[in-house]
């Protein structure tokens, strides 16, 4: 049997003891197996430096145990107590100008002190020593969201540890002034006690500098991780975790999931946005991507509202339990939520829990002893139907790579791109049509996929456009605007953008940038960006771009779109290189959505992917198929009806022609395997 967990975040010492008892009683009720404990627990464990107080610790854990509920064990590191701020002030961190953040909240430590890092290594030994034999224990879980309030630290214990960082990196100051481009804007260091990290400046910051920093900020938490993960592995074998924040722009998690043993991922999609499904599948896929395929843990969702947006919308009812089928369809063995029981103190009494303020005699808690139910069956199926522990299996990617996002939304470039957006958009319109997608890095193994689309890929190594182009001779690659402007120290690829070798391997290359202009900018008004008309077969006639243009040049290509207006009139906008075994397309803007899609179809035609038949008619469908299993999950606010049959897992019935209601879902099994479509048996 593989379980699929099920449980949250678990904050007892909130609570008198005899609300504990009650806790488990509930827990039980709901078909609650896993708990996270100890996330904010540092200043009750040691309230004075180096006083350690266990004894309620040891009751819970003995607690949980007796009743059934494994363990995710946090390291408590997440939160200082404020005695370490008041005896070591140079613990706290700095932010750009000068301002530095005190006690009263959470995460206040720069994660470069060493006085913090001491006072963690002795924390964790403690914890991991009386803890890695305890028989709740399932997982350890290191810190807390990291860098989730602060990820990047100006003080003078970080300026110190930067400087470290770049004397390792560069050996020699005049060779971090070439790097760095120094000689622009007199900025030339004599040696590297005169640098600085990215402060507050009169005007633009040395773009490479600030790329340095990104990756220092980075790595630096990334350490604080490593020397706890040391100590854990040194004394137990249980699987680490840390959980990660979606697409967290400060930290690389390329990076990080090499060093968990399973991803998890903290995930707070707001209800009152529509766009909420779309963007919380882009984000579920890139979580079963960093693991290389393998299941992950859904580690934090809400159950209803949060309490930190301006305007916090309840989750409509059957919405919790559709956006968790949502993640175990997209490879989530953990369906976990921030919080156990609503908190009645504190700045998150109005995020709510799984037992809300208002006890179980209540919607939300109805849903949440379903759900648990639900999960609990499902985890006993094996074989072709189980569904924990399977994958999902694509012949699609997208590259993502942290040094291209740092570098695009760089001040002093030549528009506002958002890179997050740029991918969503790609990733929209693939699953819009049913493909299942993965992530990968642009330097990674590409050889599983058929069809790879690197969007915006700003800042590029040498290894990484020739890993690109190299595909492009057997599969379909698909380049769009902005990359490889220039290397990974930010210096332009000269004598036209793109460079060798994607300019022969695209047959293209592009001569200026000509993104929507910032006088239209102002006579909208609205900040509304115009669109650019196109044309082209791919897009079944007229259509628009945005965000982005670009003069292309066409060396050796088929123009497939053009541009249909004003200067760039008549210039290419999509182009489609026959390769000897692939093919390499170029998009010089970003296609409006149903443009997008349109030329998605297109493209995936060309891979040779086949689009899956539909499977429900109606509502607004998300499905995904998850091994031996076909989820079907209605976002939309009216019912569809499902066109194949197969038997509803959850339910037991026959699926051909069932209604399905708004927030409804269905697991479809047995799933025809053979052509790698994905529908059920017809
Ligand atoms: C997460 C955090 C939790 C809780 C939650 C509220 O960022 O890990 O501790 O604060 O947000 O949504």
């Amino acid at each position: 049997m593989m379980t699929i967990w099920y449980g949250g975040d678990y904050n007892p010492e909130q609570w008198p003891r005899e609300v504990w008892d009650e806790d488990v009683q509930l827990m039980d009720r709901a078909g609650v197996s896993l708990a996270t404990v100890g996330v904010f627990s540092w200043a009750r464990l040691e309230p004075r430096q180096g006083e350690y107080d266990f004894g309620w610790l040891d009751d819970v854990l003995d607690l949980l145990h007796a009743n059934g509920v494994r363990v995710d064990l946090a390291t408590a590191t997440a939160s200082p107590p404020p005695w370490l701020a008041a005896r070591y002030p140079e613990t706290l961190p700095v932010t750009e100008v000068g301002v530095t953040l005190s006690v009263g909240s959470r995460q206040q430590y720069c994660p470069s002190s060493p006085v913090y890092r001491e006072r963690v290594r002795e924390l964790v030994v403690r914890i991991v020593d009386r803890y890695a034999d305890h028989p709740a224990l399932e997982l350890w879980h290191v810190n807390n969201e990291y860098g989730c309030h602060v990820s990047h630290c100006y003080c003078d214990v970080s300026a110190a540890a930067f400087r470290e960082w770049l004397r390792a990196k560069y050996g020699r100051i005049d060779k971090l002034n070439r790097v760095w481009g120094t000689a622009f804007w007199s900025q030339g260091y004599g040696s590297f006690k005169e640098v600085m990290p990215p402060r507050a400046t009169p005007t633009f910051r040395n773009p490479t500098q600030l790329l340095d920093f990104d990756r220092f900020s980075s790595d630096e938490l990334l350490a604080c991780y490593r020397a706890e993960v040391g100590i854990i592995r040194g004394r137990s074998s249980l699987p680490v975790t840390t959980n990660f924040m979606g697409f967290f722009k400060p930290v690389d998690y390329w990076a990080w999931a090499a060093e968990v043993d399973i991803v998890s991922d903290d995930t707070y999609p707001d209800p009152a946005d529509p766009d909420s499904p779309a963007y919380a599948a882009m984000v579920r896929d890139l979580m079963r991507s960093l693991g290389g395929g393998a299941p992950w843990l859904l580690m934090e969702q809400s159950p209803s509202a949060v309490n930190w947006r301006r305007q916090n919308a309840a989750k409509a009812p059957g919405q919790m339990r559709a956006w968790s089928y949502q993640a175990v369809a997209r490879g989530a063995d953990a369906i976990l939520f921030f919080q156990w029981r609503q908190s009645a103190i504190g700045s998150e009494k109005f995020h709510s829990g799984l037992v809300p303020h208002s006890g179980t005699d209540t919607r939300l808690w109805r849903e949440v002893e379903q759900l648990g139910q639900e999960l609990a069956a499902l985890s006993g199926r094996f074989g072709d139907e189980a569904i924990g522990g399977s994958r999902v299996s694509s012949t699609v990617a997208i590259t993502l790579d942290w040094d291209s996002w740092w570098a695009i939304e760089q001040p002093a470039s030549p528009t506002d791109v958002s890179y997050v957006q740029t991918l969503f958009a790609w990733h929209r319109a693939l699953t819009s049509l049913g493909l299942a997608v993965d992530f990968v890095r642009s330097d990674g193994d590409l050889s599983g996929y058929r069809l790879v689309i690197a969007p915006a890929h700003f800042a590029a190594t040498d290894a990484q456009v020739q890993n690109l182009a190299s595909f492009a001779e057997t599969g379909t690659l698909v380049v769009g605007f902005g990359t490889a402007i220039t290397d990974e120290n930010l210096h332009v690829r000269l004598g036209g953008y793109l460079g060798e070798p994607l300019r022969r391997a695209l047959g293209v290359w592009i001569e200026e940038f000509a993104p929507p202009a910032a006088a239209d900018l102002q006579r909208f008004g609205s900040g509304k960006v115009p669109a650019l008309p196109l044309d082209g077969e791919v897009f079944g006639g007229p259509a628009a771009g945005h965000v982005w243009a670009e003069y292309l040049r066409v060396e050796d290509a088929e123009t497939l779109a053009t541009f249909t207006d004003g200067a760039l009139g008549g210039w290419p906008a999509v182009t489609r290189r026959q390769t000897g075994g692939g093919a390499g397309w170029y998009v010089a803007t970003l296609p409006e959505p149903v443009a997008l899609r349109r030329l998605v179809e297109q493209v995936a035609l060309d891979a040779g992917i086949e689009l899956p038949s539909a499977v429900a008619s109606g509502g607004q469908v998300e499905v995904v198929r998850r091994g031996g299993s076909l989820f079907v999950i209605n976002h939309g606010a009216d019912d569809a009806e499902l066109l194949v049959d197969g038997t509803d897992a959850l339910t037991g019935t026959s699926t051909l022609g069932m209604r399905l209601a708004p927030q409804g879902v269905v697991i479809i099994v047995p799933v025809h395997v053979g052509d790698g479509r994905d529908r059920a048996a017809l």
